[in-house]
């Protein structure tokens, strides 16, 4: 085997190289080691590994060279000491927030968050003994005001699902330390090209890789980037011991999808923008959020920490919940679907999908009207795109 670490190039050519590891044969491209275990050479060797004096694999539910490679990869592009990556994008947020907590502790956390994120910050760590506090996270007084003597940890995704809002990182990242808690930072909707959390003082970035690193809607990923410390501290003896691992399959599919990772971004947030310049005018849009935009609420944050807009676009139809479900219905190219990030344009209605389980009140904080649609921009013809929305809010 033989790895190539070249740190000098710049981030696409990372994207393509990093973190490979070529068998005896020099294969090309990176190979899918579908293996459970590993055999020895020697009882002594055996020995040796399991007391990590062999370097080596042991067991796939903790290392395989397929997975090592995606991780590889991920950390050079993220500058990150180390990575672990896992079955899906929630047993990432679930083993980086369990892993740093005990009872008795206290988490804060953005109330603008995934559901099942805030499931797990609101419903599931209070079972086990873990308070929570959920705040208005582009309000920094209230996650100053949140600090409790037990505070552990700070959670917040941004932009966030699906009303775009910024968060400004740096900023909660010092509140965080100064409360000597870390900050734990979702990166799904700026991806890794767009937006460096630990850059900006995050003490550790996970992915639901199933979105964008994918970005072709083939399998399900997650993976968690920190520090070397972080990591042996609270995420590798959790994955070892509890087994939510990514197989060596979807690593292999999400290495290959890095690959493409940047143009994919590049392209999808450019057509993204230019549907936001049509539906910012059109009549039947009462209001339109796009991360991009000098009218986005947070549009300072956004230009300080984002290396470029979204390939999300929400907005508000005129007529509430019967004329957003006409117009999702009258789509003909853009699909109904929650997923995002994928080659294929999406549309969803969070009221009745992805945040239906929240109370009209709790959806009325966060800005998730009756009204509002979220469209996921996929790699289609932008026209294509621009004309599909623009004939559905005909029929609207
Ligand atoms: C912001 C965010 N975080 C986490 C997840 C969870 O990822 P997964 O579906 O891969 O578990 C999702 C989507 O499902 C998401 O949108």
């Amino acid at each position: 085997m033989s790895a190539s670490a070249p740190d000098r190039y710049r981030p696409e050519t990372r994207l393509v190289h990093s973190g490979i590891l070529r068998s005896q044969f020099g294969e090309t491209s990176e190979s899918l080691f579908l293996t459970q275990g590993y055999v020895y050479e020697s009882s002594l060797q055996a020995e040796r590994r399991f007391k990590n004096e062999d370097p080596g694999f042991q067991y796939s539910r903790f290392s395989n060279p397929t997975v090592a490679m995606f991780e590889d990869r991920m950390a050079a592009f993220e500058g990150a000491e180390a990575a672990r990556a896992t079955a899906t994008g929630m047993a990432a947020v679930t083993l980086a927030l369990v892993g740093q907590l005990k009872a008795g502790d206290h988490v804060v956390a953005a109330k603008a968050l995934f559901g099942s994120c805030r499931y797990i910050v609101e419903t599931y760590l209070p079972r086990y003994g873990v308070s929570s506090t959920l705040v208005d996270g582009t309000d920094l007084q209230q996650w100053r005001d949140a600090v409790r003597p037990n505070t552990k940890t700070f959670f917040l995704e941004t932009p966030t699902n699906p009303t775009l809002e910024v968060i400004d990182i740096a900023a909660v990242a010092q509140i965080a330390h100064q409360a000597g808690a870390t900050l734990v930072v979702d990166n799904v909707f700026a991806t890794p090209i767009f937006q460096s959390p630990l850059a900006l003082g995050a003490d550790c970035v996970v992915y639901s890789a199933t979105k964008h690193i994918d970005g072709q809607g083939r399998c399900l990923g997650g993976i968690i980037l920190a520090s070397e410390d972080f990591i042996q501290k609270h995420v590798h003896v959790l994955l070892r011991q509890t087994g939510p691992s990514l197989s060596p399959f979807n690593a292999w599919v999400l290495l290959k999808g890095l690959e493409t990772l940047p143009v994919r971004v590049r392209r999808q947030s450019d057509s993204a923008a230019t549907l936001a310049v049509t539906l910012a005018e059109h009549p039947k849009v009462a209001r339109l959020i796009y991360p991009g935009r000098p009218d986005h609420p947070q549009a300072a944050v956004a230009q300080k920490q984002m290396r470029g807009g979204s390939t999300l676009v929400a907005f508000d139809i005129k007529g509430g919940k019967s004329a957003a479900f006409r117009f999702q219905d009258a789509l003909k190219l853009i699909r109904i679907s929650n997923n995002l990030g994928d080659a294929k344009s999406l549309v969803t209605h969070p009221a009745t999908t992805t945040h239906q389980r929240l109370t009209p009140a709790q959806r009325a904080e966060l800005g998730i009207g009756d009204g509002l649609v979220r469209v996921s921009v996929g790699l289609e013809h932008p026209d294509d795109i621009v004309e599909d929305m623009l004939a559905a809010l005909e029929a609207v």
